[in-house]
């Protein structure tokens, strides 16, 4: 079959790497893709904001299956308008009805309520009833968590230790419109504390399957300091999410979850990413995400041993039941190469230089491109360095080896990538 991807990122790279290993895949393209994806799909030039451009495209390239990365063109309906216009098209991606879980927290967070899935008690203040939203915050300990309750580039919740902050973040956020629309609704939030991990799931709306889990990394500096980013690092499996814990995760969180969606009728193929804290051995869903990780995806996909088209296309048509996964024995790290000022303002068009080919990890693109011959720098987070291992230790020592062949001006990493799960006795 034909295949597209949607998207540019590293999440985006790895998950055609894989595809493009299996005997069912015929010509895979990626749009628009970045620097490195070219090696394995080809890339097309094309705004996946254009639904037009992106309906056309499957036309003119014969395609059979579509696979959508990130949550922007998710929540803004590209699933629908795909499958409204190309009636036989297998769509991996939910439709608006359930990337809303997703694009507003308040709804995930009632839908988690209504089906009994354990997760932080939550108010939701507005412009309307902001007074009330201080006087709650008065009520509450320390540390105070803030959310948007709309799409903010992952950048949309505020925690602090201080009241009065607390309060000054509740106006920025409702009367200054940190994030316009999107933080119009506020939700304030019990802060729960604990260690953090990633789910994640397939599912055709009915029945699902589960990934491998991950930990990632999300403070620019070493010993988690610094300011949030979109991911520095990730590893998988996750020491503490042993059989126990991963059965109650099952039970509590993934179970009432697919249910949810199937008696709210929600429009739902395609991967759930539950981000979890796991306090004192019980899990509690932090959010929800209607698509896969990144770099979650970096670590978890290539510990999958099965066909990923075949587990999708099965997905798209709604056959998922009685499939199994089978997971790689190995651990996987990955490490974010990141341009220099990175989260905040940095320049792109460096050139990226190798000291020699990079043979004992998986380099997975996100911010390259070609330009003019060359491979340069476009965006924040550049390049995720996968290594594989049978312990943790040999996966990092790949993966930091690989880092030091790897150079531009103001490259930036993580130099502690999974080593708190060392401590742990990973
Ligand atoms: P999110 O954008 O929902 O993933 O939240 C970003 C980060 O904020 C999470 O990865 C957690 O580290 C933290 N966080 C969110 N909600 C809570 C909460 N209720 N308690 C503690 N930390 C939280
Ligand atoms: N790594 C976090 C995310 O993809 O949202």
């Amino acid at each position: 079959m034909n295949i597209l991807v949607i998207g540019s990122g590293g999440r985006e790279h790895a998950l055609a790497w894989k595809m493009a290993q299996s005997p069912k895949c015929d010509k895979l393209y990626i749009a628009p893709g970045n620097g490195g994806t070219g090696d394995v799909a080809t890339n097309l030039d094309l705004d996946p904001k254009n639904h037009v451009a992106v309906i056309n495209a499957v036309t003119q390239y014969e395609i059979d299956l579509v696979v959508i990365g990130p949550e922007d063109p998710l929540v803004n309906g590209l699933a629908d308008d795909l499958k409204a216009a190309h009636k036989s098209l297998l769509v991996v991606g939910p439709g608006k009805t359930g990337a809303i879980l997703e694009g507003s927290k308040q709804v995930a967070k009632d839908f988690m309520k209504k089906y009994g899935v354990p997760t932080a008690a939550a108010e939701v203040f507005d412009e309307t009833n902001i007074e009330e939203g201080y006087k709650f915050l008065e009520s509450l300990e320390p540390p105070y968590v803030l959310k948007a309750d709309g799409l903010a580039a992952g950048k949309g919740v505020l925690i602090t230790e201080d009241l009065a902050e607390a309060k000054q973040n509740l106006d920025d956020l409702i009367i200054n419109k940190q994030f316009g629309d999107a933080s119009a609704k506020v939700l304030i939030e019990q802060f729960l504390k604990g260690i953090e991990l990633s789910v994640f799931v397939l599912t055709d709306g009915k029945d699902y399957v589960i990934l491998p889990e991950a930990k990632d990394y999300k403070r620019i500096g070493d010993g988690d300091t610094g300011l949030n980013t979109g991911g520095m690092g990730a590893v998988s499996p996750v020491v503490f999410a042993d059989k126990s814990f991963m059965e109650k995760v099952e039970e509590q969180v993934v179970k009432p979850t697919v249910r949810g969606i199937q008696e709210e009728g929600m429009d739902y193929c395609g991967f759930i990413f539950i981000g979890l804290m796991n306090q004192s051995g019980e899990p509690y869903v932090i959010e929800y995400n209607v698509r896969m990780g990144d770099p979650e995806t970096e670590v978890v996909i290539p510990r999958i041993k099965s066909d990923l088209v075949e587990l999708l296309e099965a997905a798209a048509e709604g056959e998922l039941a009685g499939k199994e996964l089978d997971i790689e024995p190995y651990t996987a790290s990955t490490v974010i190469l990141v341009s220099g000022g990175y989260p905040e303002s940095y320049e792109k068009g460096k050139e990226i230089r190798f000291k020699k080919e990079i043979k004992s990890v998986i380099p997975f693109h996100a911010g390259t491109k070609i330009q003019e011959g060359k491979l340069v720098t476009n965006g924040g987070r550049v390049m995720a360095l996968t290594g594989l291992g049978k312990n943790m230790g040999e996966a990092l020592t790949r993966c930091y080896a690989a880092v030091d062949l790897v150079n531009w001006e103001g490259m930036n990493y993580r130099t502690d990538i999974g080593k708190d799960l060392q401590k742990l006795g990973q």
